[in-house]
């Protein structure tokens, strides 16, 4: 039986860089002779996908942040059960773009969920399962949005607050500095090459490390 893979996570506010980096390090392990399956949050099978357009879309009616929490779990269960623990019991490293570190940063730093409520919902929906790693993308909330903003028009959650996403910065950094084995902290602000050699020589260490489960 092969080596179950490994569950890497890539988070960040706003267009630090996730998804950039994360098709850079899918290539970089390939290159490593590893098979390597990329998928994003929310979404990552057709129905989570649908939830996400639920989610982003901007729209008139108020979302209760209560209704944002339950969405974001419900397309996680999916994601969870239809791809990712799939894909990891066959030997394959998944890199997920956000994934719960997101939800307790948007919904608990940035709307003010409790994070004692949160906890409740991973529990009941991820069992034991956490990443084995998290690649934390920092950089001041401006240099994200900044980028971000090139991209034109603006979902659901760009439509917030520069107070919004410094709360967001804030809870992502304080989850790191609680558990240093499970987070890498990466400086986002520097070049993408610069970025890219950072994320990919961590991807590496931890390709050699024995894998946990
Ligand atoms: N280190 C960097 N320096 C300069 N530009 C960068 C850097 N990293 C990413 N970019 C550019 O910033 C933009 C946003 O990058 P990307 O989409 O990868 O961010 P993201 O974190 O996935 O954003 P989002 O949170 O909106 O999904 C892209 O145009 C990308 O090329
Ligand atoms: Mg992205």
């Amino acid at each position: 039986m092969a080596d179950r893979g490994r569950f890497i996570t890539f988070e960040g506010t706003e267009g630090v860089g996730k998804s950039t980096q994360l098709q850079r390090a899918a290539r970089a392990l390939s290159d490593l002779g590893l098979e390597v399956e990329i998928t994003r949050e929310p979404g990552g099978t057709p129905m989570a996908e649908k939830i996400r357009e639920l989610l982003l879309a901007p729209r008139e009616e108020p979302v209760s942040d209560i209704t944002e929490l339950l969405l974001m779990f419900a397309a996680r269960a999916q994601h969870l059960r239809n791809r990712i623990l799939p894909a990891l019991e066959q030997g394959r490293w998944v890199l997920c773009d956000r994934f719960t570190d997101a939800t307790f940063a948007y919904q608990g730093g940035g709307r003010g969920v409790p994070p004692e409520q949160i906890e409740i919902l991973e529990t009941l929906v991820q069992g034991d399962v956490r990443p084995d790693h998290v690649i934390l993308l920092d950089a001041p909330v401006e240099t994200g949005m900044a980028r971000a903003k090139k991209r034109g028009e603006l979902d659901r959650f760009e439509q917030e607050t520069l107070a919004f996403f410094q709360r967001i910065r804030e809870t992502y950094l304080e989850r790191a500095t609680a558990n240093p084995g499970q987070y890498h902290v990466v400086n986002a602000e520097l070049p993408l090459d610069q970025v890219s050699e950072s994320v990919t020589a961590l991807l590496i260490a931890i390709a050699r490390m024995p894998s946990t489960a």
